[in-house]
């Protein structure tokens, strides 16, 4: 009854295109570790959520928040030990060539940030980002953002290409003839600027291609791709707003595992633990020349609450070994995940890093036909058997599971106990 009338009232206030999960929403009041609980006290284990990426309301962030917010919180423009000393911990996690940080409080403004220095600093407009891919809610972030932008919406000064895919677009090639063809569009694309006039600024991609599907892109793949977009003048921006802060398991960033270093690179959701906390962390060379020319301030990005979060959970991160966790517990996941993929031929491909997990469900296994009302099914059965999952990919055919950093192999047998139970039913 509580949770009818405040959805009527949330459709009332918010608008019924305010978007909810599931076809019952749900009413969460607390959080805590990988535990989420709804207003009639049911327990859900979340193998969803990236944003509390240390654990729903982790004491040690909770402490860390609210011992700072009831010392000092003010905006950005006076000195303050916590964002120095946090925007140095930062940037020690990246390639020594990446070496300032600029702080914000969105993904969307990361990324807001990123494109305005890549423009600033390469003279051009075009960015080349990847099909069906997610940045971001500003007006220029949209336009980047294929997923919920049609092509006749995205401007002059944007081009979109396909990731390869393995799974779908292999097509008899070899890792290295993917990524020749993948570097091939690349450069299709900065020319087919050229031809318009249109001076070109940069790449942008998340590194975990989350949005696109999760493919399992090899390593080394990125290299030609990238010098075709230095060699025309541009940068490469990374967007780990996903991919970051040890989630892809073998590495802390997503770009590290992908094996390139960026110009600059945009991070958010996972970075404050729920607090609102983003940044972009880049080459020395490029902030300073963007900031020279460019008044960059922002009231809440880098405050001190923020930055004092900002420490514990990389605090956490670091004690509690989670990135190690990724990849034990991770590959513990996978494997289980690809037994179930043996028992049940309405799943076509599992596939993940660390602890971020893709399962692909097609009817028809030799024309992989994306089976999309079932997966929309099976997350809502999921759900009402107390397990988080979304889907994912152009066809809406991809299970996204993706939990919180410390989830255990205990908490994994009941991700995939409950998986293989549901999918019996479909
Ligand atoms: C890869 C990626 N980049 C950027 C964003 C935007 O972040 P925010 O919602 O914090 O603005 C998202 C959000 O889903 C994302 O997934």
């Amino acid at each position: 009854m509580q949770t009818d009338s405040l959805l009527e009232r949330r459709y009332r206030v918010l608008g019924h295109n305010s978007p909810l999960f599931y076809d019952k929403p749900l009413h969460l009041v607390r959080g805590e570790g990988v535990w989420l609980y709804d207003a009639e006290g049911r327990r859900y284990l979340d193998a969803y959520n990236n944003v509390p990426h240390v654990g729903h309301c982790h004491p040690r962030v909770v402490a860390a928040l609210s011992r700072q917010a009831a010392t000092l919180n003010i905006h950005t423009r006076y000195l303050d030990e916590n964002v120095v000393a946090y925007a140095e911990r930062l940037t020690s996690l990246f390639d020594p060539q990446l070496s300032m940080a600029m702080f914000c409080c969105t993904g969307s403004e990361a990324n807001e940030l990123a494109l305005r220095i890549a423009r600033d600093c390469s003279g051009g407009l075009g960015i080349i980002s990847t099909a069906w891919a997610y940045h971001g809610n500003t007006a220029a972030v949209m336009q980047v953002s294929s997923l919920f932008t049609p092509e006749d919406r995205r401007g002059p000064y944007v081009r979109t290409v396909p990731v390869m895919d393995p799974y779908r677009d292999r097509a008899g090639r070899s890792d290295e003839e993917l990524a020749t063809a993948y570097a091939d569009d690349v450069k299709r694309a900065i020319d087919s600027f050229s031809a318009a006039g249109v001076r070109f600024a940069g790449l942008l991609y998340c590194t975990a291609f989350s949005s696109e599907g999760l493919p399992t892109v090899p390593v080394g793949f990125m290299a030609k791709a990238l010098a075709h977009v230095h060699a025309a003048g541009g940068y490469f921006i990374a967007d780990e707003v996903q991919a970051g802060f040890g989630r892809m398991g073998s590495h802390i960033w997503g770009h590290q595992k992908l094996g390139v270093v960026p110009d600059i690179v945009t991070m958010g959701k996972p970075m404050g633990n729920g607090h609102p906390l983003a940044g972009v962390v880049a080459r020395r060379d490029l902030v300073e020349a963007f900031t020279k020319s460019n008044m960059y301030f922002n009231t809440f990005g880098g405050n001190p609450v923020s930055a004092a979060v900002g420490m514990a959970v990389l605090d956490v991160i670091e004690e509690e070994g989670l990135r190690e966790n990724a990849v034990t517990v991770g590959d513990y996941t996978l494997a289980k995940l690809k037994q179930l993929g043996e028992r049940h031929t309405l799943i076509g491909d599992v596939r993940g890093a660390g602890m971020f997990f893709a399962v692909e469900l097609v009817s028809d296994h030799q024309a992989k036909t994306p089976a999309t009302a079932q997966t929309k099914r099976l997350i809502n059965l999921m759900r009402e058997r107390g397990v988080l999952i979304s889907r994912i990919g152009m066809h809406d055919n991809i299970l996204k599971i993706r939990p919180p950093m410390p989830f255990s192999q205990q908490h994994a047998d009941l991700l995939v106990d409950t998986l293989d139970q549901v999918m019996e039913t479909l």
